[in-house]
């Protein structure tokens, strides 16, 4: 299951709400100096504040999870588009060398969950050319792709197969 809303998304979500803690804090304040009950707006801006730390800390921790806005096949260093086509139909300029050649990935990606799809993309695919962009690359000592990164592309070719172009 994808979670529904990015990281990104909440981040917006808090943001808005802080605009609204700031709001309500200033007309606590207003009324605080004219001496009127300003209570009411003081409960307002600190409930206001809670929701924008429970958006925050929803979007930190199954963050993992949460696609983030996708990314094309051709971005960072992860040259997918080599094997697989800018636009993933298995026709990219090294794929007609491959046994088994990269198979139309936008045919092939809504029939797979996608954990199975990130499993793929992390530790390779064994008897193929398909590269693990989850192993540690000893030249930076960090996974080839982040876990992010990964994810990214998996909503990039989501939405490939869905005849976006995002
Ligand atoms: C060196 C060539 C090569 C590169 C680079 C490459 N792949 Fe692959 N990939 C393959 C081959 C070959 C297969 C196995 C045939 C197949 O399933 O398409 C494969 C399989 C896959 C599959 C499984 C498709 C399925 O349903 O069977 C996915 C998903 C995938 N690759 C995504 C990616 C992504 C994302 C990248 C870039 C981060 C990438 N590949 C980079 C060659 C490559």
């Amino acid at each position: 299951m994808t979670f529904p809303i990015s990281r990104q998304g909440l981040e917006q979500i808090a943001l808005a709400l802080a605009v609204g803690v700031v709001l309500f804090g200033v007309l606590a304040l207003l009324r605080w100096r004219r001496k009127d009950d300003y209570r009411r707006f003081a409960i307002s801006a600190g409930i206001i504040a809670a929701l924008a730390v429970v958006a925050l800390i929803i979007g930190y921790t199954v963050a993992p999870n949460i696609p983030t806005p996708p990314v094309p096949l051709t971005a960072r260093q992860a040259n997918c588009a080599i094997c697989h086509g800018i636009a993933g139909r298995g026709d990219g300029p090294a794929a007609f060398t491959l046994v088994p050649r990269p198979v139309n990935l936008q045919l092939h990606v809504p029939q797979h969950a996608p954990g199975e799809l990130l499993y793929w993309i992390s530790t390779g695919i064994p008897g193929t050319a398909m590269p693990a962009w989850g192993d540690i690359d000893p030249s930076t000592g960090k996974p080839k792709l982040s876990e992010e990164e990964r994810w990214s592309i998996i909503r990039y070719l989501q939405a490939l197969s869905r005849g976006e172009t995002p």
